[in-house]
């Protein structure tokens, strides 16, 4: 099994009273066993480190964590009643969990932490995190712009001069979004003809994870659609907040564009500038002030947004 459901709709999916309930759409979940693998592995957790993790939700990960640093862990979870069972069934198996049920973006309780896991994407590390990482202490999170599937992983540490530094990694696996944040709208496509190019850019595979994570903050606001109805020659879709839309053949053969943008000939841009930074699937992460800058070689760096809202491309 690799993902375990404990809310539907809201509902504890394991309820005394009803039994287990199969129907309704998950609201909580476990993460894959991917993915905790990889975070245990960022981490790189000792005997003895103080631990949070932040979106809780199962307590899982913290159980693991309580196991390799034999001390108890803390948990922050927004729902209350995750947080709640998530106490219970720590307690039940004797493993050292303290849940407490906050919203995470607001701080987190008590620290230093020497080991900080965010198990929600965020479009930049917040600082109520970074504030609380001890010297020597390692945090990880996705970041995402909001575009599914275009996430990548934080890894960042305070070093003994308490300078922050990391990278950021374009990865297979990445968290969903924190409570109450949608995803990038899809409007709706136009009723007007398209634009039509033709011998245009070969879209790149989506496992080229560097590329589409560049594309994501390059082009803020861009996403891929799936349709339920996909055509028959699996075209790619791209839409923009502002309405812009590309159809793309798989081939590279033709390129359809709606809207006040040629979404596709920006995308053939971004690649250009990917291709000659050495087409990158890390990056470097600074920190300046409160700003985070993303560096992926020459022509390649970008800041993520801040407090200021700054979503620049320098
Ligand atoms: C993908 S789950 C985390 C999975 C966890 N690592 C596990 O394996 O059980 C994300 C969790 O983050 C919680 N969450 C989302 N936004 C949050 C916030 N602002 N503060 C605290 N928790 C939040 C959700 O309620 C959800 O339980």
């Amino acid at each position: 099994m690799d993902q375990v459901v404990v809310q539907l709709d809201g509902l504890p999916a394991v309820a005394a009273q009803r039994g287990i309930v199969h129907r309704g759409r998950p609201s909580a979940q476990s993460s894959g066993a991917g993915l905790l693998a990889v975070t245990l592995q960022d981490l790189r957790l000792e005997d003895g480190h103080r631990f949070v993790e932040v979106g809780a939700c199962t307590g899982i990960l913290c159980a693991a964590a309580a196991l390799i640093t034999r001390r108890q862990v803390t948990g922050v979870e927004i729902d209350p009643g995750v947080a709640r069972e998530a106490a219970v069934r720590t307690a039940q198996a004797g493993i050292g969990v303290r849940m407490v049920a906050r919203d995470g973006l607001r701080g987190l309780p008590d620290g230093p932490w020497d080991r900080v896991a965010g198990s929600f994407a965020v479009p930049a590390i917040p600082q109520a995190w970074l504030l609380r990482l001890a010297v020597g202490g390692v945090l990880t999170c996705t970041i995402s712009t909001g575009a599914p599937g275009w996430h990548a992983t934080a890894v960042i540490e305070r070093s003994p001069d308490g300078t922050l530094g990391g990278r950021l990694r374009a990865d297979t696996w990445g968290h969903v979004l924190a409570r109450g944040v949608p995803w990038l709208p899809v409007p709706e496509r136009p009723t007007v003809a398209a634009r039509v190019r033709s011998s245009v850019l070969v879209p790149p595979d989506f496992r080229v994870r560097g590329f589409w994570v560049v594309l994501a903050h390059l082009l803020p606001g861009v996403r891929r659609h799936w349709p339920t109805d996909p055509d028959p020659d699996s075209t790619v879709v791209l839409v923009g907040e502002d309405g812009s839309r590309a159809h793309i053949a798989p081939d590279g053969s033709r390129a359809e564009v709606w809207g006040p943008r040629d979404l596709w000939a920006e995308v053939e841009q971004v690649h250009t500038r990917w291709s000659a930074a050495g087409s990158p699937t890390e990056f470097d992460l600074h920190f300046r002030d409160e700003r985070q800058v993303v560096d992926g070689g020459t022509g390649l760096t970008w800041q993520l947004p801040g407090r200021d809202g700054g979503r620049s491309v320098c």
